[in-house]
């Protein structure tokens, strides 16, 4: 049970003050009845607004196909944001709706959303050894053995202390490479594959976890049940 006009504010139709007007005007009502006290408890199933069902009252979580160019960040200075690909309503949700880690400004592909701190603790969490698969055109050929450099646990990026956990890597074509990594540190893939000589041209993220993105195009999302990932 949640209160009725913090429940209308946070799934982002408006302010507190604008929730407890339209209240006042009869246009919210619970079991088909105007409700006209803010503070009143409600199950959101019962909520109308207009006579229109609540948003998505529950948590949300979101698989994007990310397009290049766009920030993974609510900070507007730094451009673009993959927030911007949502419904308004949606961007204005409190509490937000995060990424599952980040992609860079020019990666694109398979990007969770959520606003389920638990998804994003449970996914992103070291622990959980959660695969993400890549795929990366390179400037270079990547010299022998380096499937098992990346395959020891032995790799070291430039500036960290502790290696990389071990990831696969498979070659697909002269400079085009699919690798798997089960950790999520600053540019990892960009760095892992620095540290053979070889910088990354384009940087595509296919897989996470269990999941793909079947025939998304580019900036298209689609919503899962948000216990798919069966947050504790
Ligand atoms: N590794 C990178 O270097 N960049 C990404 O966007 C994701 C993984």
């Amino acid at each position: 049970m949640r209160r009725i006009d913090q429940l209308i504010a946070s799934l982002g139709y408006g302010t507190r003050r604008e929730a407890r007007e339209w209240l006042r005007e009869s246009r919210v009502t619970v079991r088909g009845v105007p409700a006209t006290d803010p503070g009143a408890r409600v199950e959101p199933a019962d909520v109308r607004i207009d006579g229109e069902p609540l948003d998505h009252p529950g948590r949300l979580l979101i698989l994007l196909n990310k397009p290049a160019g766009r920030v993974c960040s609510h900070d507007p200075s730094e451009g673009p944001s993959v927030y911007g690909l949502l419904p308004a309503r949606w961007q204005r949700r409190n509490p937000a709706v995060t990424s599952v880690g980040r992609l860079d400004k020019e990666t694109t592909g398979l990007l969770l959303l959520t606003d389920c701190s638990a998804i994003v603790h449970r996914l992103t969490s070291p622990r959980h050894k959660v695969p993400k698969v890549y795929r990366a055109i390179l400037d270079c050929g990547l010299p022998p053995g380096a499937e098992a450099v990346f395959a020891s646990g032995r790799c070291l990026l430039a500036g960290d202390d502790k290696p990389c956990e071990p990831a696969t890597l498979r070659r697909i074509g002269e400079r085009e490479v699919e690798i798997a990594v089960t950790e999520g540190r600053y540019h990892q893939v960009r760095r892992m594959f620095a540290s053979l000589g070889c910088a990354v041209l384009s940087l595509h993220r296919t897989r996470f976890g269990d999941l793909d993105m079947g025939n998304l195009a580019p900036g298209q999302w689609i919503e899962f049940p948000v216990n798919h990932f069966d947050p504790a």
